[in-house]
C-alpha cells in the first residue's frame, strides 16, 4: 500500500529535487505540493511548484495549494543560491490554473480525507504548517507524521551564526509548530550537511532523455557554481533531498527523542533551535531529531529515487 504524503516547499533547486524523488516512488502517494515563501517570493514558489509539475508531467497530478503572502516582507531569501525565479534562472513556463486554494486549506483537506496516513514534509518555513494548526487545531490528532526540514542541533546556522534558513525566515511559525503535539521528525542541518554531492553526483544523475535528466541537468549546474561562488564549496547538500529520504528510509539515520524550541527574537539569535537536555520534568522530549545518517547510502537513495523518475518520464 502506498503512503500518502504532502510536500511542502519554497522551491529552491534542492526542493525541486526532492519532489521528483517523490512524485515517481512507487512507495509513495504525492496528494498535494503546497507552495510557501522562502528561498524565493510566495507567487513565485506558487508558480515553481506549478512549473516543476508540467516539467515532469506525473502520472497523477496531485493537488496544488498556493502560498500565502506573508504578514510581514520575508527577512532573506536564496535567490543567490537558487537564482531569481529560484530554479535556476531557467524561467521555465507555467499554465496558470484557475484552481487556487490556500496551501493551509489544501493540508488540512487532505489530512483529514486520510486521517491518520498522511506524512507531510516540509522543506520550507513553517508557515503553511503553522497556519494549518490555526485553521484546524485538532490537526495533531489526525495528521500521520511532519517530517520538517531545518534547524541546527550543534552545527553553525547557515543564514546567520545561529539560524537555519527555514526556521530563520519564520520563526513564530516554527515555534507553533515545534510546540504543537504533531508526531514531528527534524532533519536540521547537523545531518544534511553530512550528506554531499560531489561534482562526480552530476555525471550520476539521469541524461536529458527523459524528462526528469532534462530538468535536472538544466537547474543542478546552477546550484554547484553558486556554491562554489558565494559558500566556496566544491560540491552542494540537497538538504529537502535528504529530508525526504529520512521519511522514506528512517534506518539510514540515528534518531534521538529531544525537546526542542525556537528563539523568535533577537539580533544575533532569531530564528535559533535550542534544545533542553536537562533531565527535567520541563524537558520532555517533542521530537525525534535526525542526529546522523550514512552519507553515501542517503545519496544513493536519491540517486535511485531520480532512476526512477526518469524511467517514468
Ligand atoms: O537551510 C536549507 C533549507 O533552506 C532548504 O530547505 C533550502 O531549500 C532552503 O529553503
Ligand atoms: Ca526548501
Amino acid at each position: 500500500m502506498t503512503r500518502k504524503v504532502i510536500i511542502d516547499c519554497d522551491p529552491g533547486i534542492d526542493d525541486a529535487v526532492a519532489l521528483c524523488m517523490a512524485l515517481f516512488d512507487p512507495r509513495l502517494e504525492v496528494v498535494a505540493v503546497t507552495a510557501v515563501g522562502g528561498n524565493v517570493s510566495p507567487e513565485q514558489a506558487t508558480r515553481n511548484v506549478q512549473a516543476i509539475l508540467d516539467q515532469l508531467d506525473p502520472p497523477r497530478r496531485p493537488r496544488i495549494g498556493c502560498a500565502g503572502e506573508t504578514a510581514n516582507p520575508l527577512p532573506a531569501d536564496a535567490r543567490h543560491i537558487f537564482g531569481n525565479d529560484g530554479l535556476g534562472n531557467n524561467d521555465f513556463p507555467c499554465i496558470e490554473h484557475h484552481q487556487r486554494h490556500p496551501a493551509e486549506k489544501v493540508i488540512c483537506d487532505e489530512v483529514r480525507a486520510a486521517p491518520n496516513q498522511v506524512t507531510v514534509v516540509a522543506c520550507g518555513p513553517l508557515t503553511n504548517i503553522a497556519r494549518a494548526l490555526m485553521r484546524d487545531p485538532d490537526l495533531p490528532s489526525v495528521i500521520g507524521q511532519l517530517v520538517i526540514m531545518g534547524g541546527t542541533v550543534s552545527a553553525p546556522g547557515n543564514v546567520t551564526p545561529a539560524a537555519e534558513f527555514n526556521i530563520y525566515c519564520d520563526p513564530a511559525s516554527a515555534r507553533t509548530v515545534f510546540r504543537s503535539a504533531m508526531t514531528k521528525t527534524l532533519v536540521p542541518l547537523d545531518v544534511t550537511t553530512q550528506v554531499v554531492q560531489t561534482f562526480d553526483f552530476l555525471d550520476q544523475i539521469p541524461d536529458e532523455s527523459s524528462r526528469a535528466g532534462s530538468f535536472l541537468r538544466k537547474t543542478l549546474p546552477y546550484l554547484y557554481r553558486s556554491h562554489r561562488q558565494y559558500l566556496g564549496e566544491e560540491g552542494i547538500h540537497l538538504h529537502d533531498a535528504v529530508a525526504l529520504v529520512a521519511a522514506t528510509d528512517r534506518e539510514l539515520f540515528e534518531l534521538k527523542q529531544m525537546s526542542g524550541d525556537v528563539e523568535v527574537s533577537g539580533e544575533l539569535t532569531r530564528g535559533a533551535t535550542v534544545f533542553d537536555r536537562r533531565r527535567l520534568p520541563q524537558s520532555r522530549p517533542n521530537m525525534e531529531v535526525a542526529v546522523s545518517a550514512d552519507g553515501a547510502a542517503v545519496t544513493d537513495c536519491i540517486l535511485r529515487s531520480l532512476g526512477e523518475a526518469a524511467r517514468a518520464t
